[in-house]
């Protein structure tokens, strides 16, 4: 057999999984979903929900993938051989795939308007036809398709490349790039006419605004945002050697992701207000609003706002791909691992199979928009079967094989790297009361309580 690869060093190994959380989750799905639970309050509830409770799941994924060194199926079956925790390790395997595909379509989104802000499409005098740009674009049936397929390929490229060699190597410099970006970012909008109200948006709390499914809302943004529940962040773990410190990395990692959707959320938010949008406009918020943006306040300085849109479209891009390598790898993994395939092989295996799932998935905001499963169409029903369901069951599933399953000493041992790093085991009683008790009780809570109503 042979070696299996490693992440080289401690900075490889957080900044790949940083590059795994950060991405669409962060700068697409985190602005909008904090302007539909109105604000600050529901930012608070956010951080809260990280740390308590997708931080304990983020740890038992590492713990089990490092303690194993294998992907998910094959880790489920070295730590519970012939037990039905094999249904958790088969899964985690086709999860990823399901989010894989829609997500590419709105990766091929943001590549199409990277190429919109190149060829210098958002301008003052057609500000307003901007803002039905992304409608006409994403309903019609062919430039989506191909800019999906750009996406997957770079993404299988990458992948294809191996984790020293394409993971790792993207997202060391990836992540701090992405990091100047946004900031830049950021201050553009932040320094707009009239951007005063969207800062005072972002840090001043109503509480009144917060409706019991925030909280549902809160953590599920949080999972997908840190990449939970469906072995992603196991399969990096596998490739993390045993004298890492991962209660580290993995808090390294769950806070530069909030700290990259705190900034994102100042670059969009000051931007939507300064326009005069409400917050609250959905998923088209980083696709409408912003070329529009880009387009009005292109009228003083045209330069500068289009150095701006092409900024913003490839801070998404790349951000958005640094993620999907994460996803495409956890079925690479079983695939080399358990079907004994090459790399080469596994990776235009799933590149196909992304591939029709992402067609599908794109045509659904065109001519398949009327093709209905439980009442949504096939981009909605990935998402939601993803993000409501998949995702929570396996957090949750996670949490309680580590809590309950797992012998205890054997959790602390890999916590501690067998008892050597101090300040873990000094943690310890905290972080084992969180991964036993607090994260399963209240997910299941909320899970439940999201079911009924
Ligand atoms: N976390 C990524 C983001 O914020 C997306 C992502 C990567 C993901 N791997 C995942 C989401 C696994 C859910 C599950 O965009």
């Amino acid at each position: 057999m042979t070696q299996r690869e490693h992440f080289g060093s401690r900075a490889a190994v957080i900044m790949a999984m940083a590059g795994s959380a950060i991405g669409l989750g962060n700068i697409w799905r985190f602005p909008f979903i904090v302007g539909e639970y109105g604000g600050a309050a529901f930012i608070l509830v956010y951080i809260i929900c990280c740390f308590l409770l997708s931080l304990p799941i983020m740890l038992s994924e590492t713990i089990i993938g490092r303690r194993t060194h294998q992907g998910t199926f094959g880790a489920m079956n070295a730590l519970a051989p012939g037990t039905a925790w094999k249904w958790l390790g088969l899964l985690t395997v086709l999860s990823p795939l399901i989010i894989l595909s829609y997500y590419s379509v709105v990766g091929g989104w943001s590549f199409a308007f990277l190429c919109k802000a190149l060829a210098l499409q958002f301008q003052p005098d057609n500000a307003e036809s901007v803002t039905a740009m992304f409608g006409t674009f994403s309903s019609s049936t062919w430039w989506p398709l191909v800019c999906m397929m750009v996406f997957l390929f770079l993404t299988a490229l990458i992948v294809y490349f191996g984790v020293n060699k394409g993971i790792e190597r993207f997202s060391k410099v990836s992540i701090p790039v992405l990091f100047v970006l946004i900031v830049i970012i950021a201050i553009y909008s932040m320094t707009l006419p009239g951007a005063g109200e969207g800062v005072r948006y972002l840090v001043k709390p109503d509480f009144s605004k917060l409706t019991p499914d925030a909280y549902a809302a809160a953590l599920g943004q949080s999972f997908f945002s840190l990449s939970l529940g469906v072995g992603t962040m196991l399969t990096y773990a596998s490739y993390v050697r045993k004298d890492e410190n991962i209660l580290l990395s993995g808090t390294g990692t769950a806070f530069f992701d909030l700290l990259f959707a705190i900034l994102a959320g100042f670059a969009v938010m000051p931007a939507v207000f300064a326009a005069g949008i409400t917050p609250s406009s959905g998923p088209g918020l980083v696709f409408e609003t912003l070329p529009f943006i880009f387009a009005k306040m292109g009228a003083g300085a045209q330069v500068i706002s289009a150095v701006v849109s092409i900024l913003f479209f490839l801070t998404i891009l790349v951000a958005a791909l640094s993620s999907s390598i994460s996803m495409m790898e956890v079925g690479v993994a079983y695939l080399v691992e358990e079907k004994k395939q090459s790399r080469h092989n596994a990776t235009i295996i799933l590149f196909l199979i992304t591939l029709v799932v992402g067609i599908l998935c794109s045509l659904s905001f065109g001519v398949l928009s009327d093709v209905k499963l439980l009442g949504n169409t096939i981009f909605n029903f990935c998402d939601r079967l993803a993000s409501n369901f998949l995702m929570t069951i396996g957090a949750l599933l996670f949490s309680v094989f580590v809590g309950w399953k797992m012998d205890k000493a054997a959790v602390k041992d890999e916590l501690t790297n067998g008892g050597k790093i101090k300040s873990s085991g000094k943690l310890f009683p905290i972080v084992y009361f969180l991964i036993k008790y607090v994260a399963p009780v209240t997910i299941a809570a909320i899970f439940i309580i999201g079911l009924l109503g």
